[in-house]
């Protein structure tokens, strides 16, 4: 019934909606199970004094596993440094990192001002991953290989054909109320990695792209799910459920796979949030008790915005002068709270307590 020849240009790439049942017993179970896990972690999110404290953190572990498929590996500890150090970073994954972690800025920011997800949205923020000016393939040639070397899928080719599906995919992911938004999340998720629009940087770009439909349809305020661990760790899952789409019209095997993705990292994202904020509350307790003259909430917060924290940061909330606040930091890292580590001439602090959750 279709058309697939995995060698060819895949231009009758169907439209959206899908022609299937994708609300079978199963999916539906399990939408409901992944639903209910986003919805305590937002709830937890709602619940924070202060939610935009964790979203550097967040953003960054984010990118560093959506860019770790791509082989792209850089260490937390080099990538926080990078975030915070003056110095220049000439490792060139740390700095791809930082440039997702932009792009996913971008893409919230631009929902923010206009709530929906276009084509051009796509080009701006492949093009800030990659940091280039490519816009949508206009050459053909552009094939997937499996790891041996053979072609497994040949993307649609030509940029008309390319922009009518993409235009069509826009199209599914305004309207559509009727499908649970979850399901079109994945669906949407297919469809983009199998139009396959960009040259290359279509697993990231689709990546941030769950977060920002997660976001537009209200059910993740923040981007607080780290999605791409779990597909690094299902990778061959993924790639299976992705070609079983294509090649038999079989949508329920990725589906679920996607929908698991969500729940079992929104349970994760839950308690990795919930174990920080007890290390915050026990920490904030221990500093009061130790070093009453150097506590104070804000102190508190800014050592756990991001692993690292350096005298500047301190000193742009109002702490105290350049003294005061280095006195402070010497003596927390006195009483065992930060440990110190001398980048350039720039002296940073590492919470370690922090940093160990992150890493688990
Ligand atoms: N058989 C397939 N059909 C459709 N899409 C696929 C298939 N196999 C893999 N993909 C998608 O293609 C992406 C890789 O494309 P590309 O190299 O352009 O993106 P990337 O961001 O550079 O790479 P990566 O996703 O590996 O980080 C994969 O992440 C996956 O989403
Ligand atoms: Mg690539």
């Amino acid at each position: 019934m279709n058309s697939f020849d995995k060698s060819k240009p895949f231009n009758n790439l169907p439209l959206l909606p899908p022609k299937a049942d994708l609300e079978t017993k199963e999916i539906l179970r399990k939408t409901i199970k992944a639903s209910r896990a986003l919805a305590q972690l937002n709830g937890a999110i709602r619940n924070l004094p202060n939610p935009s404290l964790f979203l550097d953190t967040i953003h960054l572990q984010e990118a560093k596993a959506s860019s770790e498929i791509e082989n792209i590996i850089t260490t937390n500890d080099d990538l926080y440094r990078a975030v915070l150090a003056d110095k220049k970073f000439d490792n060139p994954a740390t700095k791809e990192v930082i440039n997702h972690r932009e792009a996913i800025w971008l893409g919230f920011r631009s929902l923010e001002k206009k709530p929906f997800i276009t084509t051009n949205l796509c080009i701006e923020i492949v093009q800030c991953i990659k940091k280039n000016t490519a816009g949508i393939r206009t050459t053909p040639g552009t094939t997937l290989l499996n790891t041996k070397g053979e072609i497994i899928y040949t993307p649609p080719s030509g940029e008309d054909v390319i922009r009518e599906k993409m235009a069509n995919l826009e199209t599914f992911i305004k309207n559509n109320d009727t499908i649970d938004p979850l399901i079109k999340m994945a669906i949407s998720h297919y469809q983009f990695e199998a139009i396959h629009p960009f040259s290359d940087g279509n697993g990231r770009a689709g990546r941030i792209l769950l977060l920002l439909q997660l976001k537009l349809e209200q059910l993740l305020d923040i981007p607080a799910l780290f999605l791409s661990e779990y597909i690094i760790k299902h990778k061959n899952q993924y790639y299976k459920g992705l070609r079983a789409v294509t090649e038999k019209n079989d949508w329920s095997v990725f589906v679920i796979y996607m929908l698991d993705m969500v729940e079992k990292t929104a349970i994760k994202g839950l308690d990795r949030l919930e174990s920080i904020i007890r290390l915050m509350e026990v920490t904030g307790a221990e500093i009061k008790e130790k070093l009453p003259k150097v506590y104070s909430k804000d102190l508190v917060e800014v050592i756990f915005k991001l692993p690292y924290t350096k005298r500047k940061n301190l000193i742009d909330i109002g702490l105290g002068t350049p003294k005061t606040v280095g006195n402070y930091l010497i003596e927390l890292e006195e009483k065992g709270f930060l440990k110190s580590v001398k980048v350039g001439k720039e002296k940073l602090y590492l919470n370690h307590k922090l940093m160990n959750i992150l890493e688990t």
